[in-house]
Formats: structure tokens, C-alpha cells, sequence
């Protein structure tokens, strides 16, 4: 089986991009340890804080984003940070290339369950403008040069993509090396499958509402055929099942707070995983546009999400458009 640098050298990636990706790998090892430790490592439960999103952090959360804080800044290719857990950007070497945004820890409330997390990172190059500060990372998710996530899950797999197809890596733990497991990942363009929190639904829009009551109403409904539901509750895992075997997935635009009325983040969350899944030959869409052509205004914004089968978030689409919102 592959091992992860000489894969990556065979593709012609960059050495400065292999460094990086070397870097999150490191990273990603550690965090799979402290998890797979659980309770015995001490590290589970919340902390007594919050972070800039206004969420109450989990120990792991803290200590995941200062491992991958560290690390990578330890880096000479990387010349900023953009983190969940971090209000601003971070800076590192002047003269990196590359920009790196991640969300540490995703889906931590499944830590203390002992259910499935996963760090999410997206790769940017450094704009060669003069532009510093949080305004380098503004820049549309198809500017992205390396997008992915590691799942830690019963194996801890680290997922990516560098612009030639998307390929998963297994972390072998008698070696303690991630070794290439599947490439040329595609998913297929119809599905009879869908995630969605069930629970929102009286908060979402008309569109949204009469697409998901149509696929409840299954063989006899509109759309012919009967729909399943799956939701991890933890966007790397439920992308995950998305890439290995398709389905759809949203986290739609929701009417309860009008100031914040999305819940994933541009950033590192939607752009990184639209990356994959368009590399993958499925679809990522807010609802109305592409999500890697949102212009992004802020490091930590947030957007609607619907990615996942073509045919499927097409038909998604079709709802939205024929009613003209969100
Ligand atoms: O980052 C937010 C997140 O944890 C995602 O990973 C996940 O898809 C979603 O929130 C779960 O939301 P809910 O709590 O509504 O199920």
C-alpha cells in the first residue's frame, strides 16, 4: 500500500504543498492518539469557555487547535492560520505561501459520546497583492490549492484533495503511517439517501420544506422512490458517508435568529468539503449558487449548505428556484 509523501510526489505536488500537508498529518496523528485515549487521557467534558462563535468549547477542541496551531506555524510554507477557535488570523512566516484554515475539532459534541469527530482544513495561497491580515483569507473557495479532513472514527482516515481527484488515507496505528486506501473517489449522481437535523424543519424555507416533505413522501409522493435518513450530527462524518457511497446533505438556511441564520462556516467547513465533493463529481450549492463562488467578507461567516449527489442537489436547486429564496 501507498504511504502518503511518495503518493503525493507521484502527483507532482508541490514541495512546499507536501510540507504543509506533512504538517497536518503530524497534527493529525496526535489528536487521533489523545482520542483514542478517551477518558483515560483526561481530556473530555468543556471547558468554562466560549469561542468567538459563541459555543461552549470542549477541552479537545482547545487543545486540537493549539496543537494544529503550533505545528503549523512551526512550518516555514505557512504564512497565516485562520482557526474556529481563534477570533483572528494568526500569523506565521512571512515568506509562506500558503494560507491554512481549519476547523479543529468538528462535531465535538460526539467527544463525549464516543462518536465520530474530525478535523477540517483548506489550503490557500498567499495572494501576492501586499494584503495582510484576516483580508488574505478572503478569497472564493475555487482558489483553493489542497482542501480535506481527517475522521476519526473506529479508523482515523485522512481524506484530501490537491486539484487530481480525491483520495483517502488510513492511518495504520502498528506503523503509526496513513497509507492510501481508495483514489479516484466518485460519487453517484442519484442517491435515496439524505441528512438533514429533522428537528429544524418548521425553521427552514418554504423551498426547503416542501423538497424534505417530498422525499418523507416517498414511492407515493412526487418524487417515486423511497428516501432513507442518516445524521451523524457531525458535518465530517456525514460528508464522509456522502463521498464514500453519496446521499445529500444540508444545513439549511433557518428563520429563528435573523442576524445568524446559517450554522456552517464558509471557511472551514462548507468551502473545504464543496472542494472534495466537486472533485468527487457531486455538487455543493448554498441553495442558490455555487459555495466556492462566495465571495467570502469575513473569516468566520457563515452559509447554507446542500452538497452532495449531482441529480440530487439539482433537484434541491429546482425547488429553490421555482420559488424563487432560499
Ligand atoms: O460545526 C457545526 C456542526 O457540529 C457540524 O459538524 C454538524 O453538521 C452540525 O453542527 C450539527 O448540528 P446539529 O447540532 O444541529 O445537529
Amino acid at each position: 500500500m501507498q504511504r502518503l509523501i511518495p503518493t503525493l510526489r507521484r502527483d507532482q505536488v508541490d514541495e512546499a504543498l507536501i510540507s504543509v500537508i506533512n504538517t497536518l498529518q503530524i497534527c493529525a496523528k496526535e489528536i487521533s492518539y489523545r482520542l483514542h485515549q478517551g477518558e483515560l487521557a483526561g481530556v473530555l467534558g468543556s471547558t468554562l469557555d466560549e469561542n468567538i462563535q459563541g459555543e461552549t468549547q470542549k477541552k479537545l477542541d482547545v487543545l486540537s487547535n493549539q496543537l494544529l496551531k503550533d505545528i503549523l506555524l512551526e512550518c516555514k510554507h505557512v504564512r497565516a492560520i485562520a482557526s474556529e477557535e481563534e477570533d483572528g488570523i494568526v500569523d506565521g512566516d512571512e515568506s509562506g505561501d500558503y494560507l491554512v484554515a481549519f476547523d479543529p475539532l468538528d462535531g465535538s459534541s460526539n467527544i463525549d459520546i464516543n462518536s465520530m469527530v474530525g478535523t477540517i482544513f483548506s489550503v490557500l495561497p498567499t495572494p501576492k497583492d501586499g494584503r495582510s491580515g484576516p483580508d488574505m483569507f478572503l478569497q472564493q473557495g475555487t482558489q483553493q490549492v489542497m482542501a480535506g479532513y481527517v475522521v476519526y472514527g473506529p479508523s482515523t482516515m485522512l481524506v484530501f484533495s490537491t486539484g487530481k481527484g480525491v483520495k483517502m488515507f488510513t492511518l495504520d496505528q502498528t506503523v503509526g503511517e496513513f497509507l492510501l486506501t481508495r483514489s479516484d473517489i466518485t460519487i453517484p449522481a442519484h442517491t435515496q439517501e439524505f441528512a438533514i437535523n429533522m428537528s429544524n424543519q418548521r425553521h427552514w424555507s418554504p423551498a426547503m420544506q416542501s423538497y424534505v416533505t417530498d422525499l418523507l413522501a416517498g414511492k407515493q409522493g412526487p418524487r417515486g422512490k423511497n428516501f432513507n435518513m442518516r445524521w451523524i450530527a457531525a458535518m465530517v462524518a456525514d460528508v464522509h458517508r456522502v463521498l464514500c457511497r453519496g446521499g445529500l446533505f444540508a444545513y439549511p438556511w433557518d428563520s429563528r435568529k435573523p442576524d445568524k441564520p446559517y450554522k456552517l462556516r464558509l471557511l472551514y467547513e462548507a468551502n473545504p468539503m464543496s472542494y472534495l465533493i466537486e472533485q468527487a463529481g457531486g455538487k455543493a450549492t448554498t441553495g442558490l449558487e455555487r459555495i466556492m463562488a462566495v465571495q467570502p467578507t469575513d473569516i468566520h461567516q457563515r452559509v447554507g449548505v446542500v452538497l452532495g449527489s449531482a441529480d440530487e442537489v439539482e433537484t434541491c436547486l429546482e425547488y429553490h428556484t421555482r420559488s424563487g429564496n432560499e
